[in-house]
């Protein structure tokens, strides 16, 4: 058992999908690997009429089927008695004095608390509030006297507007480093390993960079449709949903310089740096588009313009980046699940082989595979053995399956989960974070939003790789989108003229 302090974890939305799905595998997850606190108590703040008894038979079924085949009974009956229910409405005051109570008396001794806003973001300001009145935010000045601290999910705003008076709100209770404002993209195993390849290596530093990069590609597709999230998804669209939060924090990971240390400021005040220095994007490199159906969806607007895809250029003003286009696309009903990035590396500035079809000639790519096929590959030419004509790319390839094997990789909620708990806050994004974020993408969500400026949405067919006007975003460029993840991908051969 590691040996952290008391805690108690009060989930406020613990009725919902989140809490059964992800967060109470992961603190399930976590305890069965010793890795929580031995005095560990977790509230489950909801309105339906439930006890403790329910409670713990409906995240039963949830461990169950979605901590990775993990349950055990024993270890289930050591940790459900830590588990309580209190029934209590979101913005009723007097809850909140209820919940104090409640609170110190399943303590046994004073712990830290961690309030996790699991609920709709309409919820974030009340339970908020009430916290603060109920005195429940409250932190002794003294050394070593208990925590308080909260975790924000996500949609944090709608827009920078509305992230900064958020914000506002937020620290009129809780100081900045008492919020954990989530992004579980950053939770990933294979999101973390993108700061170690690149700076617990020596070999790929000195080639990140202009003088060596040609583009840099990041995916993140997904085959699932919008489904039962039409209302939610119809007033976000893509670019609230995955590029203001995930994909911009892909981007930090890949372009930012390193931190002088892995302290939480340190690696945030990078990533600030490096939001600062990308050039406000124009409407000539931006596409966005709907898939063909979506307007079909249950709880859709039949006349949504809402993007379901989008795919960006963005510029770098930095020593590093100048000159190198970032492509960033994500879209749903696309063809298959993928998060990559694409390192594409320069051709090589003279050809001595003469290879006909130059202009297919792969170049080096590094492919760093998110999910769900999680490694790396370097794609590299090597010439077909027994013929002195042909060469051919191939692939050196990292595959967690193989090199780690044993454990599967545990879910973000698990990582981001423990870091709370040991009050790390370096994979959570401060508020200035959040809106440097915004800054970059509400100016692309105003100009599709405002349809006179920006004319019809463009479609695309489910199941394929976005519309054609992605395509047109690279190939004025003379660039094509890449694939580099997927096991073992056989490359192209080329020809070396006689
Ligand atoms: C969520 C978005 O933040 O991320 C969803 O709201 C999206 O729309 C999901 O499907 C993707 O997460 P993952 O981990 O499955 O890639």
């Amino acid at each position: 058992m590691t040996t952290y302090p008391p805690t108690t974890i009060v989930i406020f939305g613990a009725s919902g999908d989140l809490t059964h799905r992800k967060l109470i595998p992961a603190l399930y997850n976590l305890y069965h690997k010793g890795r929580l606190p031995e005095e560990l108590t977790i509230v489950g703040f909801a309105r339906r009429p439930w006890d403790d008894a329910y409670f713990r038979d409906q995240l039963l079924e949830g461990v169950q089927t979605f901590s990775g085949g993990s349950y055990d009974e024993q270890v289930w009956a050591r940790f459900a008695p830590k588990i309580h229910y209190f029934q209590g409405d979101l913005p009723t005051a007097e809850d909140y004095s209820r919940l104090a109570a409640t609170l110190n008396a399943l303590e046994s001794v004073p712990a830290n608390r961690l309030y996790y806003l699991a609920t709709a973001p309409s919820f974030f300001e009340p339970v908020i509030a009430h916290l603060g009145a109920a005195g429940l935010a409250q932190e002794s000045m003294e050394a070593g006297t208990p925590w308080r601290h909260v975790v924000i999910e996500k949609p944090f705003g709608t827009d920078l507007a509305s992230a900064q008076r958020l914000n506002q709100f937020v620290h009129t209770v809780f100081s900045e480093p008492q919020i954990y404002r989530i992004d579980h993209y950053l939770g990933k195993e294979t999101s973390q390993n993108i700061l170690f390849f690149r700076f617990a290596n020596t070999i790929f530093e000195p080639v990140w960079n202009r003088r060596y990069v040609d583009n840099v590609q990041i995916t993140v597709a997904e085959s699932v449709d919008v489904g039962h999230r039409g209302s939610y998804y119809d007033k976000a669209g893509v670019l609230r949903d995955m590029f203001q939060n995930h994909l911009l924090q892909l981007l930090s990971l890949v372009a930012m310089e390193p931190p002088a240390s892995f302290q939480a400021d340190a690696v945030r005040n990078e990533k600030i740096k490096l939001f600062s220095a990308i050039r406000p994007i124009q409407a000539a490199d931006t596409v966005v588009a709907q898939y063909d159906g979506y307007k079909e969806t249950e709880e859709v607007d039949s006349n949504s313009r809402t993007p379901t895809y989008a795919a960006l250029k963005l510029q770098i003003d930095n020593w590093r980046w100048k000159g190198v286009p970032f492509y960033l696309r994500s879209g749903k009903a696309m063809n298959r699940k993928t998060t990559e990035v694409i390192i594409e590396f320069q051709k090589p500035p003279h050809l001595m082989f003469g290879i006909s079809g130059a202009s297919e000639f792969s170049p080096n790519m590094i492919s760093l595979c998110i999910q769900p096929d999680e490694g790396i590959y370097l794609k590299f030419q090597a010439k077909t053995p027994g013929s002195d004509e042909d060469m051919r790319s191939v692939n050196m390839q990292f595959q967690y399956q193989d090199a780690f094997q044993g454990d599967p990789l545990p879910d973000a909620y698990e990582r981001l989960l423990e870091e709370a708990i040991q009050a790390d806050a370096s994979l959570f994004t401060r508020s200035d974070g959040i809106e440097a974020a915004w800054r970059l993408i509400d100016p692309v969500i105003q100009l599709w939003e405002n349809e006179p400026i920006s004319g019809p949405l463009a479609t695309y067919e489910p199941g394929s790789w976005g519309p054609l006007q992605a395509e047109g975003l690279l190939s004025q460029d003379g660039r094509t989108w890449r694939a580099g993840c997927g096991r073992i991908k056989s490359g192209v051969s080329l020809k070396v003229k006689p």
